[in-house]
Parts: C-alpha cells; structure tokens; sequence
C-alpha cells in the first residue's frame, strides 16, 4: 500500500515568479504526496547546489528543465518499488544515486522535491497529518513566531544594509495572540513610514522596504512602531534581526553601502555587540560572514548568554558545519532550512543534533517561496519552538502561519505554546525581560 509506483515533476513558479520544481509521488494504494521548493536570495557558499538550467534564452537561465528530468528520469527508476514509510532509506538512496558531497549532479532542488513528496503520500497513506507522520505523538508545541517588519539587504535591492528587521511577541501567552501582536505592530510600522516619508515599497518577504540614511534609524523606527502599536518594547515585543553579514563581507572586511562604512571583523562585531547592549533584541541572525569563525566567538562570548545568535549562512543546515559551531561555541541557535541540505532526513539530523546541544533550532522559509506549508508542521512534529517565514502578509506567508492554526486545532488540548520562556530554556537570559 505504501510503495511508491510513479513519480512525476512539473516546473512550477516561486513567490518571485522564478521556475522552482515541485514533485508528485504516488504511492500503490492510491495516496499521493507533493513536494516544492523553495528558494534563496542571500545563499550561503556551503548549501547544497540548486541546479538551474543556465540557458540565456530560457527564464534568464533560471528554468529548472534539467531537475524536472532528473526527478522523471533517474530518481524515479531508483525508487519505485521502495516503500514510501522508509524516508531515511529513500533519502540515504538519493544521496547515493548523486554522488556528489553537494547534490551537485542531481540538483538539491531535484532531490528536495521528492524527499518532501515521500514524507506527503507517507502521511496520506497513514491517514495522518504531516506533523503527526513526522513527529509521532510527542511533536505538540507551536512555534514562537518571529515576523518581518522591514526587508532588506538583497531583498529590497540594498535600500537598507540589514537584511530583516523582525518582531518575537515575547509577551504573548498564546499563538494566535503573537499573530494579533505582530499584525498590529506591522500596521503601525506602516502608519510611522508613512508618517516620515520613508515607505518605498514592498520588499521579497512582505516587509515594508523602508528607505534610510542609516540601518540604525531602521531600528529606531522599529522601536517607535511597538511603542505606537501599545506594546513595552523588550517586555511585550522585542526586535530580531538577520544581518546577512556574508552579503556585507569582501576582501576581509564588511560593509555598510548606503552608509559609505567599512569595518574590519573586530569593528563589525563590536557594533553589532553595541546594537545588542542599546537596543530591546531578542535575536540576531548572522552577525558574522559565514566563515568568519573568529568574528563568531567573540560575537558568542560577549552576548551569547544574553541574546539568540542564530547561524544561516555559518551553519547552512549542515550537520559538519554544526558540529563544527558547537565545538568552537560560535552561537547557540541553527536556522533550519530544508532546501540548504536537501533531504528531509538530513533537516530533521541537523534539529536533533541542535536540541541535543542545548541550542534553539529556528525553521525557516526562504524568501523565495511557494504555497506549501511544510515548514510549518516541521516546526510542530520537531517541538522546534520557533519558525520564520517572512512577514505578515502575502499568500505564500500566511499559508504557513494558517497552518499552524489548523495544526494547533487538530493537536486540541495536547497543544501547547511557551512563547519566550524557550530562550531560559537554553540558558539566554534576555536583559529587558
Ligand atoms: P534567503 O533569505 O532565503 O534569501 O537566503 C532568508 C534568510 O537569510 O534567512
Ligand atoms: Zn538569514
């Protein structure tokens, strides 16, 4: 009932109107699960390879033509007949069949699509939703969500240096009370760009795309917005921010362009240490370029105990990479990206191994992204605790944060949320609170 008899692939269009690739999988007893993938912007160097055609006089070389016949072609013959419940087994045979350290050959993007429409028909098959299918029973707790206000960086054409300026609703008891507090601090941050005439537009993710002399006023205005939305700033809703430092980062140095600023790893660090100190964040998302190991630790030792210092790019969803951070102790919390590693039995090794150090896993769309809701019930089947999908607004947004709701209706009374008491748990202790 559970082997897989066909397997299918379809070019399809990410929330940028870029070609992404999503897989069909249908199992012998009539179950069928999809796959879609989604896709970056501000790529770390060590992800797993997103195979696009290349071809000029197709989709500005972006068509995914070559990935659809991968999945058609050589996947398909290597998994048909396998039983869709053994997603280690399929996803430890597609890692096989590429060959390469980087899904390079087939295509991250390729083997994604299916290893995401495994675990669909599995569940389809079970009768069970995804969470339940991934989780078992113990996957309950509904993430804290953190939520765009501003985009920037390669996301808004590098209007703002600092890629998102993001809201957590520490203070809320509830999911959908974080949901009402994030959109109310969302509507006010329109009402204060407005009000100083700094709304340019709408960036990737659904942020408003501010425009400011200094990444420092961003904030300040951030500051203002949950002030005027009645919130305590730090207490009821506090600031996180992705920096996207490896974006920032060239010939040893990191960059502020609209502000004409170049600072060496000790001077970025230590401004970064000083945002920290002067304002209400909660968390901030790489800091450092992805391999600068040294800015990393001094970024640790000065506020690791005190703040979320989440690895993106540093970590790419990469078990080696994550080994590698907890040893050196260069943050205390992995963004967790399916598409970074490609295999949904990598993603759930690489959370594991996360939890076991004592560290936040944070599962996280990409500002390319589609319609499905995977990530969402990742989050719950995982207890991750905490997900990031952009901003409040747009369809291929919300679809994950209305998922969660669906998910929380299901699980009934076995749901549970503990909003900001996640960061004591890792021993962060956020000074505002
Ligand atoms: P990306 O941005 O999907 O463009 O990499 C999201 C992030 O950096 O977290
Ligand atoms: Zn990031």
């Amino acid at each position: 009932m559970t082997t897989v008899s066909a397997v299918r692939a379809l070019q399809i269009f990410d929330s940028r109107g870029n070609p992404t690739i999503e897989a069909e999988v249908t199992l012998s007893g009539g179950a069928r699960g999809r796959g879609l993938v989604p896709s970056g912007a501000s790529t770390g160097h060590h992800e797993a390879l997103e195979l696009r055609d290349g071809d000029p006089q197709h989709f500005r070389g972006r068509s995914v033509r070559r990935a659809v016949g991968h999945v058609e072609g050589e996947i398909a013959r290597a998994i048909v007949g396998r039983d869709a419940l053994d997603q280690s087994g399929i996803d430890a045979a597609l890692i096989a069949l590429d060959g390469t350290p980087n899904k390079a050959r087939l295509g991250a993007n390729a083997i994604l699509s299916v290893s995401l429409a495994i675990a669909a028909a599995a569940a389809q098959a079970r009768g069970l939703p995804l969470f339940a299918h991934l989780g078992g029973d113990g996957g309950t707790l509904l993430p804290l969500p953190e939520i765009q206000i501003f985009g920037g960086g390669k996301h808004a054409s590098g209007r703002v240096d600092v890629q998102d300026f993001m809201v957590v609703a520490l203070g809320a008891h509830t999911y959908a009370e974080a949901l009402e507090m994030t959109f109310n601090v969302y509507q006010a941050a329109g009402d204060v760009l407005r009000r100083h005439s700094r709304l340019a537009g709408v960036a990737d993710e659904g942020g408003y795309w501010p425009e400011f002399d200094r990444n420092e006023d961003a904030l300040a205005a951030l500051v203002e917005a949950i002030e005027l939305a009645a919130y305590r700033p730090g207490r009821d809703v506090a600031i996180s921010l992705d920096i996207a430092a490896t974006d920032l980062f060239r010939d040893g140095g990191y960059s502020f362009g609209t502000e004409r600023r170049r600072f060496s790893s000790k001077a970025f660090t230590d401004l970064m240490i000083g945002w920290v100190r002067n304002h209400p964040i909660a968390s901030v998302e790489d800091p450092c370029a992805e391999d600068d190991w040294e800015g990393w630790q001094r970024m640790h030792q000065a506020i690791g105990g005190s703040c979320q210092l989440i690895g993106d790019d540093h970590f790419t969803t990469n078990l080696a990479r994550i080994e590698r951070g907890i040893r050196a102790q260069t943050a205390n919390s992995v963004l967790i990206k399916l598409n970074q590693i490609g295999t949904v039995t990598e993603t759930l090794a690489a959370i594991r191994r996360t939890q076991a150090a004592g560290w936040l896993p944070v599962i996280s769309a990409r500002s390319g992204e589609t319609e499905d809701a995977f990530i969402a019930h990742l989050a719950v089947a995982t207890n991750a605790g905490q997900l990031k999908v952009g901003s409040f607004t747009r369809g291929e947004r919300m679809a994950k944060w209305n998922e969660i709701l669906r998910i929380e209706r299901q699980l009934g009374a076995r749901a549970r949320f503990v909003g900001a008491d996640l960061f004591a748990q890792a021993g962060i202790v956020l000074p505002f609170r």
